[in-house]
């Protein structure tokens, strides 16, 4: 790969949400902040919903090595889990022995007490699901009756919801309006703008130990964010093409007209507005010109008769 090329310890437009790679920008900072306070004013329902690859599961990771001692965690990453294989989950997540043959209001009651002792002992619960819009209505229900449990300052269980746009739509139903009621902070993750852009595609380039002048400038940051429109995962889609055509070339980095190669190889890029190459325009302006000549003319040679 072009590692050595350009001088990098490590890829740095990896896919992987790996937290060594966060950048705090705007909308990951205000939503970090957004779930720290909620989960400081121990309140039930928390949720962050951001557009595909926008970083919720980086955000999560950070959350995660964040959160202070008095909070235990139970992370749910693939919440595709019907009320009973949930309760089974949490209670594993929870650290309970419990035999195989128990039913589901035994369980319900042991998850209960191994909270209630928690709290006894100064800790609640923060359950965090990621790609949280794939959790059945049932499994949602059964989420939101845990989080009844409460003592008289805060809730014994804390959910934070992490999820597409798909999440809210799912809870503008009628029969989640419960659920809906009881989501007293939320935060929804915008894309990147220019200069964001700008700032994270030199940033990574930085974490994974490119020591030359920032590679990429406005101009080339804009047109990757408007291909990308501004969604990191699609960025670094785009970033490691151009970096791999800019290799094969022998550049020092990515040319103007290796970024658009990489944006035209990229399916999910929006491609640009232009319908007509520069060659193609240089060829309607002369069209344009011998037309008009060619009217002037004509227009002459009439008056002249
Ligand atoms: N603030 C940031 N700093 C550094 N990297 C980021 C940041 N935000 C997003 N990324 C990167 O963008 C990529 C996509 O992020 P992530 O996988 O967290 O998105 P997602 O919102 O969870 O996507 P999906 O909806 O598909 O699950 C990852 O490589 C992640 O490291
Ligand atoms: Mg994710």
């Amino acid at each position: 790969m072009y590692l050595q090329h350009f001088g990098l310890s490590e890829a740095p437009f990896a896919l992987t949400p790996n937290t060594s790679f966060f950048l705090a920008m705007t909308p990951h900072v205000e939503a970090l902040q957004v779930l720290q306070t909620a989960l400081q004013t121990g309140e039930g329902f928390i949720k962050v919903t951001g557009e595909v690859g926008t970083g919720k599961t980086l955000l999560l990771r950070k959350l995660l090595n964040e959160l202070p001692p008095p909070l235990r965690c139970a992370y749910l990453p693939n919440p595709c889990l019907s009320p009973s294989e949930l309760r089974w989950a949490l209670a594993s997540e929870l650290g309970l022995k419990y035999s195989a043959n128990i039913d589901q209001q035994q369980l319900t009651s042991l998850i209960q007490q191994q909270l209630l002792a928690l709290a006894a002992h100064g800790h609640a619960v923060v359950l965090i699901l990621d790609e949280a819009q794939a959790l059945p209505t049932d499994s949602l229900e059964t989420l939101r009756l845990f989080t009844n449990l409460e003592t008289e300052t805060r809730k014994l269980l804390q959910v934070v919801l992490f999820g597409q746009p798909e999440l809210d739509q799912r809870l503008a139903s009628a029969e989640l309006r419960q659920l809906r009621q009881r989501i007293t902070f939320s935060y929804r993750l915008r894309p990147l703008d220019e200069r964001e852009t700008q700032t994270y595609l030199n940033h990574r380039l930085a974490v994974a130990g490119f020591k030359g002048a920032p590679m990429f400038g406005a101009a080339e940051a804009r047109l990757l964010q408007r291909a990308s429109r501004g969604i990191p995962r699609l960025l670094n889609i785009l970033a490691h093409k151009a970096l791999m055509l800019a290799f094969g070339a022998g550049d020092s980095r990515p040319s103007r007209s290796q970024l658009r190669a990489a944006i035209k190889d990229t399916e999910d890029a929006t491609q640009g507005q232009w319908p007509l190459t520069w060659a193609g325009w240089l060829a309607c302006g002369a069209l344009l010109t011998s037309l008009v000549l060619w009217f002037g003319g004509v227009g002459q040679w009439g008056a002249g008769l």
